[in-house]
């Protein structure tokens, strides 16, 4: 196995990190309190290819691999976690699957937008009462004939305040279970569809997250993305791809914190030395460095695994159990290093930590994660 990165994915590190350092980390305290991300950073982040980093460039993204993706989505989340699932729903919840499942036409019209970082897309599966139980969907699309009928609310939707287009998810045939289920494209400015309040949340506040009313909204036959039926698996594979991009983003968090505190506990003198020579918090530094390390292998091997086209489900649910985790344990310890100062905004490791919280949370829990593993391991995949 190799560690080395390549020239390619040590430039995409540099990229992101310097992007990261200088335009992301000026403002994201504001951000964070005023629960807005601006036009031009979003524009910034498109000129950089990182909207959709995996697809192909004949669609006008970036054509990397997952493994660079995963750096990418790590340099940024080290400052600002929102900017992180920000990119993180485009690239893997959007711009993936349209160009895995969607038809040439779905892919010219709304890849080409998506990928360049022209548009953006938001993931629409959730519903008030279907999160963990995703196959429970109460979102109806009827088919007509040659167009669908949608009506109901999705909500927990991240980016529906950005996005002009959405992957949406519903039932047409209640009868067959999940395999009643459809995926779509949809478009934001279609007769019928309106956003819910804004989510006043705990963290990650810098991305938005809105629920969708539908109201009779018309969805042509072309728009259905995949076979009849088949929304339901495309839906977990988005999510398959998507936990390594939530566990990119744990990592970064946990990354960001303890660069922090380690620099703060080289700085602060108590007892008449830097508090790093402390064994009580050296220990501390010592351990959440080693539970970096650790979300950061299982991290890249789900990216390895599916960048050369093997079964990641297993890898990926693991990778995201782990690094969200550890972003937990990382950030509670950065503000018991900083001690008072680490409880004040000023210091970064409080927001770190109140943005960690939502990566054991979004795109399966930590307890769907479990369940995920679980069943792969009664399948044989050990
Ligand atoms: N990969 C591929 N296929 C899968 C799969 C996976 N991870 N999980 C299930 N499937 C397949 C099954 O194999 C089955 O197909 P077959 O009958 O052909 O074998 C089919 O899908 C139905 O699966 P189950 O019978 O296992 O369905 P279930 O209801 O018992 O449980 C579940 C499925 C794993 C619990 C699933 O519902 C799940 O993952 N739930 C969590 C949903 C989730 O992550 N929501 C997050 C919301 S999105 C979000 O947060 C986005 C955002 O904005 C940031």
């Amino acid at each position: 196995m190799n560690f080395i990165l390549t020239e390619e994915q040590l430039a995409v590190r540099d990229a992101a990190r310097e992007f990261a350092r200088h335009e992301l980390l000026p403002g994201v305290i504001d951000r964070d309190e005023k629960q807005f991300f601006p036009s031009d950073l979003l524009k910034k982040m498109s000129g950089l290819g990182f909207m959709g980093m995996m697809v192909d460039p004949i669609y006008l993204g970036s054509g990397m691999d997952t493994l660079s993706y995963v750096i990418a989505i790590e340099e940024i989340a080290r400052i600002d976690a929102s900017a992180a699932v920000i990119m993180s729903v485009n690239n893997s919840l959007v711009c993936w699957p349209i160009e895995k499942f969607a038809s040439a036409y779905l892919k010219e019209k709304y890849l080409k937008p998506l990928a360049s970082g022209e548009k953006f897309g938001a993931f629409c599966l959730s519903e008030p009462e279907a999160g963990s139980d995703a196959t429970n969907l109460k979102v109806m699309a009827v088919d007509k004939g040659d167009h669908y009928v949608l009506n109901g609310v999705k909500n927990w939707i991240t980016n529906a305040g950005i996005a002009s287009y959405y992957i949406l998810i519903a039932q047409s045939a209640p009868e067959k279970g999940y395999k009643g289920i459809n995926a779509f494209m949809v478009e934001k400015d279609w007769p019928g569809i309106r956003l819910g309040p804004k989510e006043n949340k705990m963290g990650i506040r810098g991305s938005d997250t809105y629920s969708i009313m539908f109201n009779e909204v018309i969805i042509p036959r072309e728009n259905r993305i995949g076979d009849e039926g088949q929304g339901f698996k495309i839906a977990m594979q988005i999510l398959n791809g998507g936990r390594i991009g939530i566990a990119a983003q744990a990592l970064g968090i946990a990354a960001g914190a303890f660069e922090l505190s380690l620099k703060y506990a080289q700085e602060r003198i108590s007892f008449g030395t830097p508090i790093f020579k402390h064994q009580g918090i050296q220990f501390k530094l010592s351990d959440m460095a080693t539970l970096i390390e650790a979300a950061r292998l299982l991290t890249y091997k789900a990216a390895c695994l599916k960048d050369a086209g093997k079964s990641f489900v297993k890898e990926s649910a693991m990778a995201k159990l782990y690094a969200s985790q550890t972003a937990m344990d990382v950030t509670t310890e950065a503000v018991q290093i900083h001690g008072g100062y680490g409880y004040v905004k000023e210091y970064h490791v409080e927001r770190f930590m109140r943005d960690a919280k939502i990566t054991q949370i979004y795109e399966g829990t930590s307890e769907i994660q479990r369940l995920v593993i679980g069943r792969e391991l009664t399948r044989g995949n050990i």
